[in-house]
């Protein structure tokens, strides 16, 4: 399967871009084989309710059965790998002064495959908290007990995640919304563009001048305002961008 053509005016404006910033969503980590949430059949709140998993309600009403849905998704995501697409934010990351990559994942996912500056706006699988001081803890014992105890207080430990009905962490949200304000081209990858403050962010690009580029196989409700939409596979559409702006002789190809 080919990648969708890539406008030139897309491939000269990154060549030359400064401030680049990344929005990616549960699609980027598709290809890895892990489950996004949305899409029909295959998404995870066709098949689990989020009001018995990712609330904070739900956690106090049964704690164990919320901890181990969790720590079955860890295990999921521990057995999966980078791909394609993943790894081309990296060689982004590389080419470009001042990069940032905001992910609504909580895989972990773009640190493996060697990003850096990456703001993770939802928290991450691997890490977990104290449910009542709201507080991260370094590690937590792998032991009988499900959830585990906070080694600090003996309360009940949660994933660091942000549930439904929470707010995002304030650092990572400010820094996110300071990188969309400046960049010059905005990538929104593998979202369905519908959870926010998230999405709010290419909004934010788009009212102060940056190019917005979404890369997604279906139209989302920020299709109609992007300035490009590559519309296919991440995996397949990063790595041929990447190709086509900086390798020698990739300017030559179809
Ligand atoms: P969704 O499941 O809502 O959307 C995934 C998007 O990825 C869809 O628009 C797909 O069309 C697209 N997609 C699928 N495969 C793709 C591929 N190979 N390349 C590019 N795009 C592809 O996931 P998110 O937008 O990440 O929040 O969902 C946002 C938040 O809602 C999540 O962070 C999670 C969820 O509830 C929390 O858990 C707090």
């Amino acid at each position: 399967m080919s990648a969708a053509p890539l406008p030139a005016e897309l491939v000269t404006r990154l060549r030359a871009a400064r401030r680049v910033a990344v929005l990616t969503g549960a699609g980027i980590s598709a290809e890895s084989g892990v489950p996004t949430f949305r899409e029909a059949q295959t998404g995870l709140w066709a098949r689990y309710n989020p009001e018995e998993l990712a609330t904070p309600e739900a956690f106090r009403r049964n704690p164990k059965l919320v901890w181990e849905w969790y720590a079955w998704r860890r295990e999921r995501v521990r057995q999966a790998e980078p791909n394609a697409g993943h790894r081309a934010l990296v060689e982004i990351e590389r080419r470009v002064p001042e990069f940032t990559l905001i992910t609504q994942n909580v895989d972990g996912l773009h640190r493996r495959a060697g990003s850096h500056n990456i703001l993770e706006l939802h928290g991450n699988l691997f890490r977990a908290k104290c449910f009542s001081e709201d507080r991260p803890v370094e590690s937590w014992p792998d032991g009988d007990e499900s959830p585990p105890r906070c080694p600090r207080c003996g309360g009940l430990l949660r994933p660091d995640v942000v549930w439904f009905g929470e707010t995002l962490p304030a650092g990572p949200l400010r820094a996110a919304e300071h990188a969309a304000a400046t960049a010059e081209i905005f990538f929104s990858i593998g979202t369905s563009a519908l959870v926010y403050p998230a999405a709010d962010l290419p909004f934010k690009a788009l009212a102060t001048g940056a190019a917005v580029v979404e890369i997604n196989p279906q139209p989302t409700p920020l299709s109609p305002h992007v300035t490009f939409s590559l519309n296919g596979a991440a995996g397949e559409i990063l790595p041929a961008l990447v190709a086509r702006v900086w390798e020698p002789g990739g300017q030559q190809r179809p």
